[in-house]
């Protein structure tokens, strides 16, 4: 059984009059299995969000179905199942980072003692240590997602369903984040993610799916969307210019086009680890 199996789902918002207006969703299909990182990718206002909402039994779909583990969203074993963090996370400006965590601990139903504990090691986990006991009014955006992400998982639901989850981040949280997302994989967790930033995803799903306009246009492993099996990339060190040289003639002797060669480039994102990756001096 799937973790989450959404079927032709439709979803027609209609305005004051009850007039079709907006077709959010139109016969989206997919699965999420027990294991995997499935990511959303689409531009603003595709349905991601209200492909969520739907599935966490927020609004209802005008068409399709979605199943939570077999259950139907807003069932009893659907909720108990399911971890979601909205788009935009609703703490209360009044407690601390502790409290907060403890408050989701005991609606999840965990003793006093558990929620104590788990508070803690969550805290740590997310780099909030530091504001434990600050009220979450004075916290930075980066910091609100953070606790978010903590109070999702304080409950250890098998479902995540986290619609941009690193949205506000600076990219040592969101290398955080995803680190965090790729444990929860192995430990047999499915996890449905969104994003507008193609980065976000790319290190850290199994599959993605491309929505535009409540369409689906495209899924796949992330393997069978780029792997480019027409061409191939040899990385040798060091680069010394004559065996360069002998390299490229051999492959143009050889009947192949030489595409490229040359130094490669770091991406921007490994670039700011290296420079900002060391906690101590961030
Ligand atoms: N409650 C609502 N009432 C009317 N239209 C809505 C509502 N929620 C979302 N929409 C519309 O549905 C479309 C999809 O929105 P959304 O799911 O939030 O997209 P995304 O999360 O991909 O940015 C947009 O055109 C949006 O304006
Ligand atoms: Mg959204």
């Amino acid at each position: 059984m799937s973790a989450v199996e959404i079927t032709n789902l439709s979803k027609t918002f209609r305005d004051f009059f009850g007039r079709r207006r907006v077709k959010a969703l139109d016969g989206l299909s997919l699965s999420v299995e027990p294991g995997e990182v499935f990511g959303l990718l689409g531009p603003n206002g595709s349905g991601k969000s209200t492909t969520f909402k739907i599935a966490v039994g927020l609004l209802r779909a005008s068409d399709g179905s979605v199943t939570i583990q077999g259950a139907k969203p807003g069932t009893l074993s659907a909720r108990k199942a399911t971890g979601f963090l909205p788009e935009d996370s609703t703490l209360l400006p009044f407690l601390t980072a502790h409290e907060t965590l403890k408050l989701h601990g005991a609606l999840a139903g965990l003793s006093r003692r558990d929620a104590a504990t788990k508070s803690e090691e969550l805290l740590e986990r997310l780099d909030l240590k530091h504001a434990a006991k600050r009220r979450v009014k004075g916290f930075s955006k980066g910091m609100q997602r953070r606790l978010g992400i903590a109070s999702v998982l304080i409950a250890d639901p098998d479902v995540f369903i986290l619609d941009e989850p690193t949205s506000g981040l600076d990219p040592l949280g969101a290398v955080g984040v995803k680190e965090l997302i790729a444990e929860l994989r192995g430990k047999g967790k499915a996890i449905l993610i969104s994003s507008h930033l193609l980065g976000e995803l790319e290190n850290v799903c199994d599959r993605v799916a491309f929505l535009n306009k409540g369409k689906l246009l495209k899924q796949g492993t992330l393997e069978e969307l780029l792997r480019e099996h027409e061409v191939h990339q040899l990385r040798v060190s060091p680069p010394t210019p004559e065996a360069v040289q002998a390299l490229e003639a051999l492959a143009r002797e050889k009947g192949l086009q030489v595409l490229s060669s040359g130094a490669p480039m770091r991406s921007l994102e490994a670039f700011y680890l290296s420079v900002l990756g060391d906690r101590d001096n961030a």
